[in-house]
């Protein structure tokens, strides 16, 4: 494990895929279409930016994707989130993480405001990891909207452990004059911030065990929970067995353009509708999203079995140039973080691009690639992946 360590901020992810997707534009020509032949279809384009493929980057592609979605899956609409195949996928959702319920909602934020202020009901604090989304992402909307008070744990850590989670409840209960209550304590798993470290099962299960003792109740935002489950093996429903309630988005690795699913138990979730429709999240019909994410969900476990092994198998193969280093943080996932020597970047990044269709992100300001695996690797075979690599790195050789 060496050195991917520099903090992935939302912003720098942005500035990292605008600037890889620069080269794919020639002014006047369009996108800049790939030479060989086999790499002229969309459904083979191989990117190592996102988390999911990147039928989103395109209106037209996502339209030709939903269609041949419909050619086999016969999407139905949906009314205000009533019905069709955004119910379908509620049912999915429910079955595979073992809840009673699950709600679509229009974004991951939502989702992970309204789990908390369900289970605090009425008590105003919830305790979260420093480095979260809920807590640095979501423009403060537990106090501006839900009077709920944050309280940050695990600073300059990947995740908090139980240790601290005990400090902190004595420190508050001991130190304050009204005791308020604590709610909910709350854990994102995997870690985007922490490039996409996993928190390992054992530190889950002890928290997990003394909020439930304790009364405290438990929630997950596991926007990506298929990445954590597909690298450590546990199942997605022995994560959810530990929390009341659990969010997973739609648009990281199910390729939606939208949306996120809150599940758990029907106390919590039949609550959710009228908090939806209070906040004006209701949307009159979400099918464009679900029915995608549906598509995505079929089959995903097997899917991303080989998504991990072709993955460990091209970084072994990259790692054995001279030219490259790609490297992951400890519990790391699907984020790798690569250094080229003795290579000319913006040549490397063209000639994948244009001659292999393959999407490379740009370089931090360390100099660091943040290089993901996702799907898309399992668009071509590995070896034509492999080679691709060897012949762009050859040619771009400084
Ligand atoms: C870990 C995590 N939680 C929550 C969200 C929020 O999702 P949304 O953009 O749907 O509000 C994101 C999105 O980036 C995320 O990465």
């Amino acid at each position: 494990m060496k050195d991917f360590k520099s903090n992935t901020a939302r912003r720098d992810f942005l500035k990292m895929a605008a600037l890889s997707s620069l080269p794919l534009v020639v002014p006047g020509t369009g996108l800049l279409k790939p030479k060989e032949s086999y790499a002229q279809d969309d459904d083979r384009s191989v990117n190592f930016v996102y988390d999911g493929t990147t039928d989103f980057l395109d209106p037209e592609r996502y339209i030709k994707k939903l269609l041949k979605v419909n050619a086999t899956a016969n999407i139905q609409p949906d009314f205000y989130g009533l019905g069709g195949t955004t119910q379908r996928l509620e049912r999915e959702f429910a079955k595979i993480t073992g809840k009673e319920k699950a709600i679509y909602l229009p974004s991951g934020t939502m989702a992970n405001q309204l789990a908390i202020r369900l289970l605090n009901d009425g008590r105003t604090k919830a305790m979260v990891p420093e480095n979260s989304h809920i807590y640095r992402d979501e423009a403060d909307s537990a106090q501006a909207v839900h009077n709920m008070r944050l309280i940050a744990l695990g600073k300059d850590k990947d995740y908090f452990d139980l240790k601290e989670l005990k400090a902190s409840i004595a420190y508050h209960k001991s130190g304050e004059y009204i005791d308020s209550g604590l709610g909910t304590v709350v854990i994102e798993n995997p870690v985007r911030r922490a490039n996409g470290a996993i928190v390992p099962l054992d530190e889950l299960k002890a928290i997990s065990k003394y909020c439930r003792n304790e009364g405290y109740r438990l929630h997950l935002d596991g926007a990506r929970l298929h990445i954590a489950s597909a690298y450590t093996g546990v199942d997605i429903a022995e994560y959810a067995a530990l929390f009341d309630t659990v969010y997973i988005s739609l648009y990281k690795y199910l390729n939606a353009a939208g949306g996120a699913m809150l599940c758990g138990d029907a106390s919590v979730i039949d609550k959710v509708g009228s908090y939806i429709k209070i906040l004006g999240g209701t949307a009159f019909q979400s099918w464009t999203n679900t029915a995608m994410a549906l598509h995505y969900l079929n089959g995903i476990d097997d899917r991303w079995k080989e998504v991990v092994r072709s993955g460990n198998t091209l970084i072994s193969e990259l790692n054995k140039s001279d030219q490259v280093s790609l490297t992951k943080v400890k519990n790391g996932s699907n984020l790798y973080g690569l250094k080229l020597t003795n290579t000319d970047f913006a040549k490397l990044q063209r000639s994948l691009s244009s001659d292999y269709n393959m999407m490379l992100a740009g370089p931090d300001g360390n100099r660091v690639i943040r290089f993901a695996i996702n799907e898309s690797l399992l668009h071509r075979d590995l070896d034509t992946i492999i080679n691709a690599w060897e012949t762009c790195l050859k040619a771009a050789k400084a």
